[in-house]
């Protein structure tokens, strides 16, 4: 029996939610009045979400994305952890951590009273994973999908240590043209420049893009708003547990070189990332637990 048959006989309830297998990984399909979504549960992946009401998706996945066994994937919520970007110490370990390539287990799913999915998902410490992370820590991922998104990362301390960890839901957003879009919220942040050697500068009203934008935003726990002039729309980012805001838009060279984006994949795409990362790292005393929640919700106009 294949894993997609456990996972369907344990929790599958009708159309409106089931799973299959796709290249040895365990997908998660959801369909109901309210949303349509998929995710995979390697790396605890959300690819897709769509609400009902909405004609175009507010989740991007890209065309060109692969599925495949120890492989992120491009587009949807990457979760990044237990570290942000590359490794503080040693820069042979994988970027955005190891959480969003390894099997994470699927502990609840099930359909709520008001017709959205509820997933919780665990990432307990494992062997393969002591070498790049010698602590006993667990992770969770609870996610509510419905006409908005929900998303909690609880990192319980199991050791007799505290820890430090970096983080993020690294949200690719599906918009109509990046040249069209700006995000609100961050106005008179401190961000560090990614594509300017990580200089810290301000914040000057919205942000729009005409290049390649990588910025930490830092101390912040505004919500944000991206307006997507092109689809009519905006999609509002809230989060608490979570003092930094990572933006970031590879541009035409970066993603050309990243390979996986597809021909101007890049323009339909716009990461605004809620994270804790830089000087935002969390420390969590043994037996204590943190949790970086965010809400996703469209508004048309
Ligand atoms: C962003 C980083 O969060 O993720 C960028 O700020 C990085 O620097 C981007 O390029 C994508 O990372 P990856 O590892 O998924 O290609």
């Amino acid at each position: 029996m294949t894993t997609a048959d456990t996972l369907n006989q344990r929790f599958s309830s009708g159309r409106q939610l089931g799973f299959r297998e796709v290249n040895g990984l365990a997908v998660a399909e959801i369909d109901t009045p309210l949303a349509s979504a998929s995710l995979c549960l390697q790396g605890a992946h959300l690819m897709t979400w769509r609400p009902q009401a909405q004609a175009e998706p507010v989740v991007w996945l890209s065309k060109l994305a692969k599925l495949a066994p120890g492989k992120s994937i491009r587009g949807g919520v990457p979760v990044c952890w237990p570290w942000f970007g590359p490794h503080a110490t040693d820069a042979k370990l994988p970027a955005h951590g190891f959480a969003r390539t390894v099997p994470w287990e699927l502990s609840e799913a099930r359909v709520l009273g008001d017709g959205a999915v509820e997933l919780a998902l665990t990432l307990p410490g494992s062997e393969p994973t002591r070498a790049l992370w010698p602590h006993r820590t667990r992770a969770e991922l609870r996610l509510t999908i419905g006409a908005t998104l929900t998303a909690a990362l609880t990192t319980v301390n199991e050791d007799d240590h505290p820890i430090v960890i970096g983080e993020a839901l690294h949200t690719y957003f599906h918009i109509g043209d990046i040249g069209a879009a700006r995000v609100r919220g961050l106005e008179d942040c401190a961000y560090l420049d990614k594509v300017d050697g990580g200089a810290r500068k301000r914040q000057d009203g919205a942000i729009t893009f005409a290049g390649e934008t990588d910025r930490i935003y830092l101390d912040t726990d505004a919500e944000c708003i991206i307006d997507d002039e092109r689809l009519r729309r905006r999609i509002r980012v809230a989060k608490t547990g979570s003092r930094s805001t990572v933006v970031w838009t590879p541009w035409t060279e970066k993603a050309d070189k990243m390979g996986d984006f597809g021909p101007d994949g890049w323009r339909g795409m716009l990461c605004v990332e809620s994270a804790n990362a830089a000087e935002n790292t969390v420390t969590i005393a043994p037996g204590e637990r943190h949790t970086l929640a965010v809400e996703y919700r469209v508004e048309n106009f």
